[in-house]
């Protein structure tokens, strides 16, 4: 069920813009912050309140790569593997993080701490290689810095979507 939080999060949404469907993504943002991912009953009792078809939503969650349609780790790791950073060594990183984690990408750990999320292009080409680990933007990555970044993340509470408390962006 839906926290009071997370409906007082939609009705806002809602009064922010014209029309109930261009607040879907705030709405999402919302269920998944509180669950985690965009769990299904959440789908359907924010459609409800916003007077939309559960599937209008649904179809958002399955298109975006940030919008979970099963349950991730605490923390989501997302490195960079477009041409920018492959070109400055992302490949090592991505291979660096999966056998310290001992997943694939696209896994989470199976204590549910870390999900690995190989991403295309994140606009931070001038950190490569880089990743955004639970909304912070960090690169250029170096085994060592990402050492350092998941000890920080695993002594941090579970990321909930809020925004980096740097602002966005720290570089080595
Ligand atoms: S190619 Fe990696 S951020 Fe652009």
């Amino acid at each position: 069920m839906l926290s009071e939080e997370t409906v007082q999060e939609i009705r806002a949404a809602l009064n922010r813009y014209p029309r109930p469907r261009s607040a879907v993504l705030d709405a999402l943002r919302a269920v998944q912050r509180q669950y985690g991912y965009c769990h299904p009953e959440g789908i359907k009792e924010a459609a409800e309140i916003m007077g939309l078809d559960p599937n209008a939503l649904q179809m958002l969650v399955t298109f975006y790569d940030m919008l979970y349609d099963h349950p991730v780790g605490e923390h989501i790791l997302m490195p960079c593997k477009n041409i920018a950073c492959f070109l400055r060594g992302s490949d090592q990183m991505i291979e660096y993080l999966s056998k310290k984690l001992g997943i694939k990408p696209g896994e989470t750990t199976p204590d549910g701490t870390f999900t690995l999320q190989p991403m295309e292009c994140l606009a931070a080409c001038d950190l490569a290689p880089m990743m955004i680990a639970d909304g912070a933007y960090h690169g250029p990555l170096t085994e060592e810095r990402i050492d350092e970044i998941l000890a920080k993340l695993a002594a941090s509470p579970r990321y909930r979507g809020e925004p980096a408390p740097e602002g966005g962006a720290s570089r080595v």
